[in-house]
């Protein structure tokens, strides 16, 4: 439980707040290159609470401006894109994507009136088939090249938004028990209904594997945020999901199997998931020249949020919270012991930045930055045989914090019929 006031502290994210300061010190996803194409060369975005149009110039600079045309208002996302930025579809005025005024094509020859005008800009990169924006002070530091982000190979990217604070997002990736009861429980309830036989069946095979009773979860603080590992039915402490485990990367993203998923705080009750996927190419596949941009619908055809997968079964879980959830009336288990570390870490970051310091996982060193390898179990690493990659022989260790669990579930005959099966065969979700 916490106070309304440490709810607000590590929830909110408009400008001025505790971790929307904390927040814009990180370089955030904000669309998918393949978004930002000739047909479509500006778009409007909301991030951190503030309005902005991001725009790529026809010379294929991209630019993160104010909306408001500072000469008569107009709105600058229906700008038309030129070589040096864009020009305000009202009067003409041509803005960089430094937000220079560079041109006023109406003024008399000679006037330096631009000279005085200036925007509101922000600095955006682009890295794995996705553009990011960095929203904090100078010097910005490097956009961290995650290794999944850049190894050669194929990625896709899927967007959506989502009504409900970025925070529960991020909470369940300190949650590993909920697989055994969103995905395996629930999902399995919902699936027995929703797909054709052989599709279900897959499905509680996978799910009653990686989803069996959890009998320990335990959390390690690194310098990159978290790692989190679980020991489920008659596993031992050998399995790479207790050796090894999978990273939470500070302060809102997860890097799980094949991908990493972005929480992006769009406002305090809007967040834009960015999920992307990434697979190493197959001996003579044709090189990716573009990574795809899905943008899935949160709802089904019955207007009720969709429940057909582990993405969209993670999706209902945040959002039927409600839109910030009110955690001063929660009742935490020994479950949680995750999620309380993980509020602390925020709350001790937000105030390291309060106080003029630096928090976690900022990147400054380009040589360290080059390629960014974490470790993630099962995962097939390239340049390795089998799974694990450099991390394979990590040796067991006792976590930092941990908790016991009863191991109890719910028995149905469904999961007592699915076949045992590997740990890499687990992470064959699509
Ligand atoms: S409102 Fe933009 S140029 Fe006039
Ligand atoms: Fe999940």
């Amino acid at each position: 439980m916490l106070s309304q006031a440490m709810n607000d502290r590590l929830t909110r994210v408009s400008p001025g707040t505790p971790m929307g300061t904390l927040m814009r010190r990180y370089w955030q996803p904000i669309a998918g290159s393949s978004q930002l194409s000739e047909e479509n060369p500006t778009k409007e975005i909301r991030l951190l609470g503030e309005e902005l149009v991001l725009f790529r110039s026809t010379a294929g600079k991209l630019g993160l401006i104010e909306p408001s045309c500072p000469h008569r208002k107009a709105n600058l996302s229906y700008g038309v894109p030129e070589p040096e930025g864009i020009r305000c579809a009202y009067h003409g005025w041509l803005f960089d994507e430094e937000g220079n005024c560079v041109d006023q094509p109406s003024e008399p020859a000679g006037s330096r009136f631009k000279d005085k005008v200036k925007i509101k800009a922000y600095k955006v990169e682009e890295l794995g088939g996705i553009i990011f924006g960095y929203l904090g002070p100078e010097p910005a530091p490097l956009l961290p090249r995650w290794d999944v982000l850049t190894w050669d190979g194929v990625r896709e990217t899927t967007i959506i938004e989502l009504p409900c604070n970025w925070l529960q997002c991020q909470e369940n990736s300190l949650d590993p028990l909920h697989f055994q009861w969103l995905h395996r429980y629930f999902g399995g309830y919902m699936m027995n209904r929703l797909k054709p036989a052989a599709e279900r069946d897959a499905w509680n095979a996978i799910t009653s594997s990686k989803g069996a009773d959890h009998k320990k979860i335990g959390f390690d603080k690194t310098p990159y945020g978290v790692i989190k590992r679980r020991l489920v039915g008659d596993e031992t402490e050998d399995s790479e999901f207790w050796r090894i485990g999978h990273p939470v990367l500070f302060p809102n993203i997860l890097r799980v199997a094949h991908g990493m998923q972005f929480r992006t705080p769009i406002d305090d009750t809007h967040t834009l998931h960015v999920t992307m996927q990434f697979r190493p190419y197959k001996d003579d596949e044709e090189r990716q020249t573009e990574v795809p941009t899905h943008l899935p619908s949160l709802y089904d055809e019955k207007g009720r949020i969709r429940a057909d997968g582990v993405l969209p079964q993670d999706q209902l879980a945040w959002v039927i919270q409600g839109p910030i959830s009110d955690r001063t009336t929660e009742h935490l288990g020994v479950t949680d012991v995750g999620i309380i570390l993980y509020r602390r870490m925020l709350d001790e970051q937000a105030r390291v930045v309060e106080e003029g310091g630096e928090p976690l996982n900022i990147h400054r060193d380009p040589t360290a930055n080059e390629i960014v390898i974490l470790p993630c179990e099962y995962f097939p690493y390239p340049g390795y045989e089998g799974t694990g990659g450099p991390f394979k022989d990590q040796p067991v260790k006792e976590p930092d914090v941990m908790a016991i669990l009863s191991g109890d579930g719910v028995d149905r005959n469904e999961f007592q019929e699915a076949p045992k099966m590997s740990g890499a065969e687990r992470y064959s979700f699509k």
